[in-house]
């Protein structure tokens, strides 16, 4: 079967492709064009995985490209957009472009060929939890651009899937970390600081909470939804996360545990958010992908921690990092 995956040179969209490859799948890796031709994180894909993927360099906001690159598949699973909170504060109009304009260029590629759609959105959607577990009926409230822009999508591909006919589903993953994140997020930051040996690090806010889902979780989420009948699934969003959560400085204390040292903190003002922007609370309510496909988070905090730090101590990949600068 051929599959197409967009965002597939990116930290979730690269694992998908290699979990797809190694399923049997025919995939089209859809990676954002860059003069470099560069694959982004499928360069970190094992070789024979690799040879089995068609790699196509493109732009989301590009119709004609995102077309182009989509054709022919019969599940397409859009995880392209524009990720980090805090660079949109700084770019919201390219939030619009990617993940606004993006999705429909998406939409109208699988409206086109027929085929079915595995949207991504965000926990950030919900914005602080007004009442925990969170589920798919919690209200949306947009706390930064970045949400605005996920809120957007989500409500184009519903109204495609009610005005056209469309068949789409929608997962909407809680926070998720493991190998090839980047340093933006809160849990690479800290790790690549405490891999450099600096004794103190920089962060922003300890005190929100996260329900944090290792990548191969989330990665088996999508696999789950991307396998449902349209009957009586189409058109339904999927919470998918672990159902726990942890404040930041939890998480600190855990990645210095699995690190083996001991961190001292120097909080970074630039790092914590607008505090109307802040989102305080975020755990899932996974009931109805559980009922629908079965699927469980299956890593604990710790063993998730102690995959990413095995990954990320290799000197290949820690050589991507810059643990001194802050970056959006
Ligand atoms: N990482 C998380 O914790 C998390 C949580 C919930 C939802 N999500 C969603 O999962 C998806 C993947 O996120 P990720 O963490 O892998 O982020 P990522 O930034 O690593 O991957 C996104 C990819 O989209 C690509 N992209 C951006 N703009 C593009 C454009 N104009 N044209 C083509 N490609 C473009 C980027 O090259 C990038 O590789 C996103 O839709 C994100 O909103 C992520």
């Amino acid at each position: 079967m051929k599959v197409a995956v967009t965002g597939a040179d990116g930290f979730i969209g690269s694992h998908l492709v290699e979990a797809l490859v190694r399923a049997g799948a025919d995939v089209v890796a859809m990676a954002q064009y860059n003069s470099v031709g560069s694959w982004g994180w499928l360069e970190d894909l094992p070789a024979d995985v690799l040879d089995g993927v068609e790699v196509r360099l493109g732009d989301l906001r590009d119709a004609g490209t995102t077309s182009s690159a989509l054709a022919g598949a019969s599940v397409v699973y859009h995880l392209g957009a524009l990720i980090a909170v805090p660079y949109s504060f700084d770019a919201p109009r390219s939030y619009v472009e990617t993940n606004v304009l993006g999705t429909q260029n998406v939409l109208e590629a699988v409206r086109r060929e027929s085929s079915r759609l595995v949207h991504t959105s965000t926990s950030e959607v919900y914005g602080s939890a007004l009442s925990v577990p969170i589920s798919e009926d919690h209200p949306l409230q947009a706390q930064s651009p970045y949400a605005a822009t996920k809120i957007a999508a989500d409500k184009l591909v519903e109204s495609y899937v009610a005005a056209y006919g469309v068949r789409a589903v929608t997962v909407r993953p809680f926070n998720t970390y493991g190998p090839r994140q980047s340093a933006r997020a809160f849990i690479p930051a800290v790790m690549a600081q405490a891999l450099a040996g600096r004794t103190t690090v920089r962060v922003g806010s300890l005190s929100p909470r996260r329900d944090l889902t290792f990548v191969a979780d989330t990665v088996a989420a999508f696999r789950a939804v991307g396998e449902l009948d349209d009957d009586p699934w189409n058109g339904a969003t999927f919470n998918a996360g672990t159902g726990s959560s942890w404040s930041m400085g939890h998480v600190l204390h855990e990645i210095a545990r699995v690190v083996g040292v001991h961190l001292d903190v120097d909080t970074d003002a630039e790092r914590v958010r607008p505090p109307a922007a802040e989102v305080r609370h975020l755990e899932c309510d996974a009931s109805r992908l559980r009922a629908a496909t079965g699927w469980e988070a299956r890593s604990s905090l710790r063993e998730g921690l102690e995959a990413t730090r095995a990954w990320m101590a290799e000197p290949r990949h820690f050589g991507s990092y810059k643990p001194d600068l802050h970056q959006v």
